[in-house]
């Protein structure tokens, strides 16, 4: 096992840990809130989730002759967001957790990719089963900040990506102003757990989102991952002051 793969964190803490304890912690989560996940995303978003999603479809280099690869997919908001917003030839949809893909299965028989043809198949995307060089641009949001094994992702995105293909990343991050960091910190670390497990029931999903976004690296942070997976000309842009971030990377020719 080289050293890439085998770094393993506790994505609750971001301290060395077997990935097997947030790769279960995860599957728990997200297997038991899967139908009420839309609710829990607009929760967890603080209401500013359609607004990021579409500044991720702004900054996603799709094309229609595209094949995109979803990684994290869940429920398939970004499939479905990309599918309207960009018309891409074919979007792969994949998640770790197949409870999730179900209800993405349940929006597409709905007409939400409005004609884009998706195809759905769970997926750990630490250990991505489809050929090098496959995809186009690949889409992730808020899934790295869940992999234990971020480096050993990131290098299996870059490996099925075409060369001069993009990633394209929406996760929380760090605002890098003083002032609105301490208030965001305030509010992540009291108030999401108990207006989350209030609306939700599901306190403990939202303790660990907390905990997940304190452990996780800044923009800097992310776009250095990115850069030793391979991946050249890291840019992000942040959202609502830095609390999400959009970083695009891209494969080089
Ligand atoms: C917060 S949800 C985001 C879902 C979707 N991208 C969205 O924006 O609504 C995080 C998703 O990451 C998935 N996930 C966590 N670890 C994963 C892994 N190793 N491989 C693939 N998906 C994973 C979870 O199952 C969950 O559906």
């Amino acid at each position: 096992m080289d050293a890439v793969s085998a770094h393993e964190i506790d994505t609750a803490t971001g301290q060395d840990a077997p990935a097997e304890l947030s790769s279960e912690r995860v599957k728990d989560i997200f297997s038991h809130i899967a139908k009420k996940y839309e609710r829990f995303n607009a929760i967890s978003s603080f209401g500013a989730y359609k607004a990021w999603l579409a500044g991720m479809a702004r900054q996603a280099p799709i094309e229609a002759h595209h094949d995109v690869l979803d990684i994290a997919g869940g429920t398939g908001d970004v499939t479905f967001t990309m599918a309207r917003a960009k018309k891409p030839a074919h979007i792969q949809c994949t998640d770790l957790v197949p409870e999730m893909l179900d209800v993405a299965r349940m929006h597409y028989r709905d007409g939400a990719s409005h004609g884009v043809p998706v195809d759905f198949e769970v997926v750990d995307a630490q250990n991505i089963p489809y050929p090098d060089a496959s995809y186009d641009v690949i889409t992730m949001a808020y899934g790295i900040r869940n992999m234990p094994k971020r480096e050993q992702a990131l290098s299996e995105m870059f490996r099925v990506l075409k060369p001069g293909g993009a990633l394209v990343c929406l996760e929380f991050s760090t605002p890098p102003n003083t002032i609105w960091r301490a208030l965001y910190g305030f509010y992540l670390k009291h108030l999401i757990p108990f207006w989350g497990g209030l609306i939700t029931g599901d306190r403990e999903g939202f303790v660990y989102l907390s905990s997940s976004i304190k452990a996780f690296p800044n923009q800097e942070g992310l776009a250095k991952l990115m850069r030793e997976a391979g991946f050249a000309n890291v840019t992000w842009k942040n959202y609502t002051g830095g609390i999400a971030a959009v970083h695009v990377a891209v494969k080089p020719e």
